[in-house]
């Protein structure tokens, strides 16, 4: 069975699916599983942002097949490490934790980045296209060092 990974942000349409499909394609499915969720309900059902789908394909990765979904507190028995993208996103999944034990697998995403200059992934949710570009590169120099550690 590969590590199964969950990347989680507010709407699950701008930044968690860029994680899920940069970290994603730095492996094989067998190797590893990443998957990606919401805290809100906002967007259940709809595929990514158009702007995060176009930043995506700038780089030769598909995001576009992906669907929103909202986290629920079952996933925390599924997967085995859940990264958020920013604090409010790490507060509000610490909170539907089941278990103590299993709010340890809930970690920031740029935890992972030595000496990192900010904790949170931006929302660019309102703002332009530069924006998405600038997470773009913020979620793959943190997925490039995570895939060294796993
Ligand atoms: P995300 O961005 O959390 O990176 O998917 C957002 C998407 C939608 C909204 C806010 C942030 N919204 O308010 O609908």
């Amino acid at each position: 069975m590969p590590i199964k990974i969950l990347m989680v942000c507010l709407g699950n349409i701008c930044r968690s699916p860029l994680a899920e499909g940069i970290l994603q394609n730095k492996f094989s499915r067998t190797q590893i599983l990443v998957d990606s969720a919401g805290t809100a309900n906002y967007h259940i059902g709809k595929p990514p942002d158009t702007r995060s789908i176009a930043v995506a394909k700038n780089n030769q990765i598909d995001i576009s097949k992906q669907r929103c979904k909202q986290i629920q507190s079952n996933y925390f028995d599924y997967y085995d490490v859940i990264y958020t993208m920013d604090s409010h996103n790490y507060a509000d999944v610490c909170a539907l934790a089941p278990t103590k034990t299993a709010i340890k697998k809930v970690q920031l995403l740029l935890s992972v980045v030595p000496n990192s200059t900010h904790i949170d992934v931006p929302d660019p949710f309102y703002g332009n296209e530069e924006d998405f570009t600038t997470v773009y590169n913020i979620i793959d120099n943190a997925c490039t060092i995570l895939a060294e550690q796993l």
